[in-house]
């Protein structure tokens, strides 16, 4: 038997929303809907015009340091283009950064339950994750700054938050960076960030402000790029310099920086699907109004919802019918799903299909 990293033997592997593709063929279906894992159901032929455009390039490796943009996000960001550093998706901006601060033992806050990248990356490194709970759904900073010991290392913040919906806004997250100690990296995971209302933080501000931020931000969510692989931080100049050397080389491939480049040159795309989403989530929430089921209100794409019993039996229930949502036992909510907005016809699927579950218990 080979001897493995110890660590390996307790941690579980991230377990992703159900594929479309897995889906169709377990359940002999020929339509399936996934709204579990957050994505954007729309595909503009303008990326798709860019990434086939490309395509003549995938024989050279591309861009270590996906220069020009990077050159696009500084300008966008209105900071040295030294500030700014790219992952295979915003998940490796959490590893990068977990590679470049942890050692044997250090610790890591986060809060419980939120992503899950956070915590399973940290524990890979080595680190000792201390969980503070949330408070009514929302991140409770005060109980986070007072777990803080010498050694912890990076605090964790997903701004929206992954899988509640709920955010913290600018004040809030500003008294929390005035008493966090400046040798702590404060992660601010801005996934949804487009997504979010007019209150939330002007984090490009408070990074300015606060060395010990980094904003990290990804194309898989409102931009529509989940399955290209591209996110980015921004944070100062030095420790950018010093997660680059443990970044690798080619993280970031060439489709995903020519789509990237595609969608940050028309900005009419994310308008379109901000206010889609806005729209779409009113239509779900109404409905979910009109049955009587709880849910958190989201500053996101997804809606998390109470069902006020195990949410197993309503899985099944839907998959059979091709529609994948996500439950949540996984974070510690098992009375908890939680959908993703999709198109108007596969909104419309999931509140019919829980209507008729709901009907039929
Ligand atoms: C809070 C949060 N952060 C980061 C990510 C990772 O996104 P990606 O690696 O696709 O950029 C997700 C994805 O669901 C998320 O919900």
């Amino acid at each position: 038997m080979r001897s493995y990293r110890k660590i390996l033997n307790e941690i579980k592997p991230y377990v992703s929303g159900m594929p479309i593709e897995d889906v169709k063929r377990m359940y002999k279906l020929k339509d399936v809907y996934k709204l579990a894992s957050n994505e954007n159901p729309f595909v503009p032929a303008f990326v798709q015009k860019a990434v086939l455009k490309e395509l003549k390039n995938i024989n050279r490796y591309p861009q270590s340091d996906s220069f020009a943009l990077a050159n696009r996000i500084a300008d966008k960001f209105d900071v040295d283009i030294r500030q700014v550093i790219f992952g295979n998706g915003s998940d490796e901006l959490i590893v990068m950064a977990l590679r470049t601060f942890i050692d044997q033992d250090d610790e890591v806050i986060v809060a419980y339950p939120t992503f899950l990248m956070y915590e399973l990356q940290a524990r890979v490194c080595g680190a000792k994750v201390v969980k503070v709970p949330l408070k009514d759904y929302r991140y409770d900073l005060d109980t986070m700054l007072a777990a803080v010991t010498d050694k912890t290392k990076i605090i964790f913040i997903a701004n929206p938050d992954n899988p509640t919906g709920t955010y913290l806004t600018h004040s809030e997250i500003e008294v929390f960076l005035s008493k966090v100690p400046e040798d702590i990296l404060v992660f601010l995971d801005e996934a949804y960030y487009e997504f979010a209302p007019k209150d939330f933080p002007d984090s490009r501000r408070l990074m300015e402000r606060y060395s010990n931020v980094i904003i990290a931000r990804t194309f898989s969510k409102v931009y529509g790029l989940a399955g290209l692989r591209i996110g980015y931080g921004i944070t100062n100049i030095e420790l950018v310099a010093v997660m680059n050397k443990v970044r690798d080389p080619f993280n970031v491939n060439r489709m995903a920086q020519a789509a990237a480049k595609a969608v940050l040159d028309n900005p009419g795309f994310v308008e379109k699907v901000v206010k889609f989403t806005v729209r779409e989530k009113k239509y779900i929430y109404a409905e979910l109004d009109r049955m009587g089921i709880i849910y958190l209100p989201s500053a996101t794409n997804f809606i998390t919802i109470d069902f006020k019993k195990d949410t197993k039996d309503l899985f099944d229930f839907f998959i059979k019918k091709g529609l994948i949502v996500r439950p949540l036992s996984g974070w510690g909510l098992p009375n908890f799903f939680r959908v993703t907005v999709g198109l108007r016809k596969e909104n419309v699927k999931f509140i019919k299909l829980l209507k008729k579950y709901v009907k039929s218990k």
